[in-house]
């Protein structure tokens, strides 16, 4: 019995050190086991949450699906099914931030196969690696700062006042369908030199528009079916285009020897004449490119000038200030356009783009929760940008507080970010910037009948957003 407490006693001055080390362990191993996000109940066979998710909801709200979800279980949860996958929903503006930046190294982009389906598989939106960085990089350079500043200016006001001087007064008529005309004629011109008022434009914008229908459908494929249509559309886009680029290869020797005499033609300004003039892409390759840069350029800056158009009417004190800047301004100047406000707030609280997809590459641990490899991620930018905890009166549209320093520009996230940070988000700024620009100093406008944008998931205003204008003269 001595003997056992003698041995106890030997062993008390090391038992600090064991309980330390027992305690070191513990939170070693605390700090590695992490659990899945929390999970969302219910969901239907087969298509889970998508139909949930995907529901129509107001443009300037998250959705129930979400507001529930986000309600219960915080800002990161799962489903086991969403787009037929198990996902990872996040509206976690660090989260957001971080999957972003960590494209091609954790996490890479993945869009439905409906999507690829449509846009073709050299399209933008779905290359990975290197072939995506070399598309990119053709992209930027044809909107490179110099030729927005030197080609695209002058043809977006050109554009603008041709769309502005055409509204009729005290008439109603549909903003949206303006809106998309406007920017569809103004990418027709970049990429292909189309002229706006060309019976070819008009019709390649309304196969544009089946097209656009298809690429959120389901990927159904028969006779009927919005996918089908859209397929179909598609075929018929890439004959316009392709028929293009035949005649541009059948003028090159022409063109040759316009150059020889210094003579400059005007298409080789345009992306066609880029792409084949100065990359060695394939033929198809710079179809899946153009028709991808019509598509990416086109449905999102006429969404947002539609929202901008809509939510400034709502709040006259924005378009008064608008106008007033506009006045004191000589000339536009790129970058440095007083509608800066304006058009962060639209996209802040429209959300053009609500979520992109990405997949998980590797295993990743965020804030105690597991992301496994191979499942799929959601960066929600929407729900950031409507989190009250960021964003003051979250719902309400106040350009003025992007002037404030508690608005911070890293919460921010309407082109994306990280290496696939949208390639034409100077263009779109600049094509918003001169159209409400123009737009205030030319007229007053209300809405005809009431309206609002939905999700549904690509945005819309059901009844048109159907406006009267009233012109106004300054000096
Ligand atoms: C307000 C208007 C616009 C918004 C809100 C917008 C938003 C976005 C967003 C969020 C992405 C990232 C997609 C992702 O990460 O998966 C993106 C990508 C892209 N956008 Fe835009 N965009 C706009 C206008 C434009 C315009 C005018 C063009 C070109 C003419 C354009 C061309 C592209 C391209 C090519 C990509 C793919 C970039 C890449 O994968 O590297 N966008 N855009």
């Amino acid at each position: 019995m001595s003997s056992d407490r003698h041995q106890f006693l030997l062993f008390l001055p090391i038992l600090p050190l064991f309980l330390l080390f027992l305690l070191l362990k513990w939170r070693a191993h605390r700090g590695t086991t992490t659990s899945l996000p929390p999970a969302v109940g219910g969901g239907w066979p087969l298509v889970g949450h998508t139909f949930a998710y995907l529901a129509p909801h107001p443009a300037t709200s998250v959705g129930r699906f979400m507001s529930r979800s986000l309600a219960r279980h915080g800002p990161i949860f799962r489903s086991m099914n969403l787009f037929g996958e198990p996902t990872v929903v996040s509206a976690d503006a660090g989260l957001n931030r971080f999957v972003l930046q960590n494209e091609g190294k954790l996490f890479e982009c993945c869009y439905p196969r409906s999507i690829g389906g449509i846009l073709g598989k050299w399209s933008m939106l779905v290359l990975v690696g290197d072939m995506h960085r070399e598309m990119r990089t053709i992209s930027l350079n044809f909107m490179s700062h110099a030729r927005l500043r030197s080609l695209l200016l002058p043809e977006v006001e050109r554009h603008t006042l041709l769309v502005l001087r055409s509204w009729p007064e005290d008439r109603p008529f549909s903003a949206q369908e303006e809106a998309k005309k406007f920017t569809f004629n103004l990418m027709a011109k970049n990429i292909m030199s189309m002229g706006p008022n060309e019976a070819e434009t008009e019709k390649l914008r309304r196969e544009y528009i089946t097209f656009m229908k298809g690429v959120v459908s389901a990927p159904l494929n028969f006779p009927g079916t919005s996918y089908w249509k859209a397929l179909k559309s598609r075929s018929n886009i890439l004959r316009v285009i392709e028929q293009k680029m035949e005649e541009r290869m059948m003028a090159d020797t022409t063109d040759k020897c316009k150059k020889e005499a210094g003579e400059e033609e005007e298409e080789e300004e345009d992306l066609l004449g880029w792409a084949l003039n100065h990359s060695n892409l394939s033929k198809d390759q710079i179809l899946d490119l153009l028709l991808s840069l019509l598509f990416a350029g086109h449905e999102t800056s006429s969404m947002a000038l539609a929202l901008a158009i809509y939510f400034l009417q709502a709040c006259p004190k924005a378009g008064d200030r608008t106008e007033e800047e506009g006045k004191r301004r000589d000339e536009i100047e790129l970058g440095r356009l007083q509608a800066d406000g304006v058009i962060s707030e639209t996209l802040r609280l429209g959300n053009v783009v609500r979520f992109v997809h990405r997949k998980v590459l590797q295993d990743v641990h965020y804030k105690g929760y597991k992301i496994p490899s191979g499942w799929k991620i959601l960066p929600v930018f929407a729900a950031v940008h409507l989190d009250a905890s960021l964003y003051d009166d979250p719902h309400k549209f106040d350009p003025w507080r992007w002037q404030s320093a508690k608005t911070t520009g890293s919460n921010f996230m309407a082109y994306g970010g990280g290496p696939r940070l949208c390639a034409g988000s100077e263009l779109a700024k600049l094509e918003l910037a001169v159209f409400l620009h123009h737009l205030v100093l030319s007229f007053r406008w209300d809405l005809a009948e009431p309206d609002q944008a939905f999700a549904f998931p690509f945005l819309d205003f059901p009844r048109g957003l159907t406006i009267k204008v009233h012109s106004v003269l300054y000096v």
